[in-house]
């Protein structure tokens, strides 16, 4: 129905893709200041932008790039939503890969857990051989 807006709908969205550095900062700023545009403490937006930099760095450096969605709900309580996705090898074990210190790359193993921690919930769907989609929403506070 045009005009009407349909609740848990979101209003806004941002697209991007990750095949560099480059990508991985512009999503960051994106992140960041969409954040702070519905409303997030300064410090929250900050922490939603490490998610999203730990999430697209995964898909750049373990699934040769990918893909970023970044989508705004406006309301009496505010959502951002992040969404990456990727084609490459999958995560055979995303239970583990959730663990700390877990990396295949001989890395922190530390962005995952962080995720989880800044974001409210965390959605990890891998298909081996085929990617990666992960989803994370955080409410404004
Ligand atoms: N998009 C992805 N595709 C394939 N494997 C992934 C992906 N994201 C994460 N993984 C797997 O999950 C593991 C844990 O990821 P996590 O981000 O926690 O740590 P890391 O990337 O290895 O190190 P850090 O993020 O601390 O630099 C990775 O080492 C990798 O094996
Ligand atoms: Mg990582």
């Amino acid at each position: 129905m045009p005009g009407h807006e349909e609740p848990g709908a979101f209003d806004e969205a941002w697209r991007g893709r990750i095949r560099s550095e480059d990508d991985v900062q512009q999503a960051v700023l994106e992140c960041r200041r969409r954040c702070l545009a519905l409303g997030f403490p300064m410090t929250q937006a900050f922490l939603v932008a490490t998610a999203m930099s730990e999430l697209a760095r995964n898909a750049l450096y373990h699934a040769g790039g990918g893909e970023v969605f970044i989508r705004c709900r406006r309301g009496p309580s505010s959502t951002i939503e992040l969404e990456v996705c990727d084609h490459g090898p999958g995560i055979v074990d995303v239970e583990q890969a959730l663990s700390e210190g877990y990396s295949t790359r001989g890395t922190l193993g530390l962005g995952l857990p962080s995720v989880k921690r800044i974001m409210d919930r965390v959605t990890i769907e891998s298909r081996p051989g085929q990617g990666v989609r992960v989803r994370a929403w955080k409410h404004c506070p």
